[in-house]
């Protein structure tokens, strides 16, 4: 494998970009903000050995409105930081913020929806029903409980479907139902954990929609991936982490060098990742770190 660049970051908010902020620059508070956030895990065997570092030194901002893709190969640190940004990892050093609040503070979570990596909802359940579960959950009054599950229903684009049992759904029904529990709360900001991991065409392009949807509805969507198809198309900005490391961070096109015509061309290159030619089957690079 070839040497890892250094971390190319660029400046954000810019005017250059087209993205909406002309008007505020300069004044624009992050919705998300992790500094120099380290997170170190015990080490898992009893025969000693370090702590497992999986986040090293990262920081970056997500601004209001935006779609950021938060990208690495599997083991790169992606699900740790979201982790840490929801409150349930504590960092070993280093601050995250939400809406200018510290992480560990619970209010930080008013506004937030999220899609964990896994999910499981019972089979038995319409998505109406688990909408209404999740409502109770989030101590929706019930006055307002009924008309935001139909929201919600309607942003993902489940229509009748949501009357009938989850068991009868496609994946990516399955997942747009994550989804529709991350809304229940109508949150400003979506943290979405790999939301088209696992899915077939069809189902990555209605994600992939649906996001474009949440962001014309003005809400910052931050999500993670390794399928640079995805993200090409969606995102505002990225942040390529690799073995808890941020190497690059900035809008789609100021990533790329010249001669690159692909996201992936540009991920591969800044991961230092060089195929081995003798290999008839080189190693997935969307697996190096695992
Ligand atoms: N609870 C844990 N204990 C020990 N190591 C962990 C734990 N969770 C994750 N790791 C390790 O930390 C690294 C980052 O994992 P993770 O954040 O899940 O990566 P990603 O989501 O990018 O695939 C990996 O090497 C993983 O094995
Ligand atoms: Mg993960």
């Amino acid at each position: 494998m070839g040497l890892v660049v250094s971390c190319r970051v660029v400046p954000w908010p810019r005017a250059s970009t087209g993205f909406a902020f002309g008007h505020m620059s300069g004044t624009i508070k992050p919705i998300l903000s992790a500094e120099n956030l380290r997170v170190e895990y015990r080490p898992t065997s009893r025969k000693g050995g370090g702590p497992k570092v999986a986040l090293n030194g990262l920081t970056l901002a997500v601004y209001p409105g935006e779609v950021f893709g938060f990208l690495g190969p599997n083991g790169a640190g992606k699900t740790t930081t979201m982790n840490v940004l929801l409150g349930f990892t504590p960092p070993t050093s280093g601050r995250a913020t939400i809406f200018g609040s510290d992480v560990r503070d619970p209010s930080s979570r008013q506004r937030i929806g999220y899609l964990p990596e896994l999910t499981y909802y019972y089979k038995f359940l319409t998505a109406f029903e688990l909408l209404r579960f999740y409502a109770k959950i989030f101590g929706i009054p019930a006055a307002q409980r009924e008309q935001r599950i139909e929201e919600a229903i309607q942003l993902v684009e489940l229509g009748a479907a949501a009357r009938r049992p989850i068991r009868t759904y496609s994946k990516g029904m399955q997942q747009r139902v994550g989804i529709a529990q991350a809304l229940i709360n109508n949150p400003d900001l979506l943290i979405l954990d790999e939301p088209t991991s696992g899915l077939d065409p069809i189902g990555r392009m209605e994600v992939r929609r649906l996001i474009q949807r949440l962001k014309k509805e003005g809400k910052t969507v931050f999500f993670s991936s390794h399928e640079l198809g995805e993200v090409e198309t969606v995102c505002d900005r990225v942040a390529i982490l690799f073995q808890g490391e941020l190497k690059a961070l900035g809008p789609i096109a100021s990533l790329m060098s010249p001669g690159e015509t692909s996201l992936e061309q540009a991920f591969l290159r800044i991961i230092g990742f060089t195929p081995n030619e003798e290999s008839a089957c080189p190693i997935s690079p969307l697996s190096l770190a695992s």
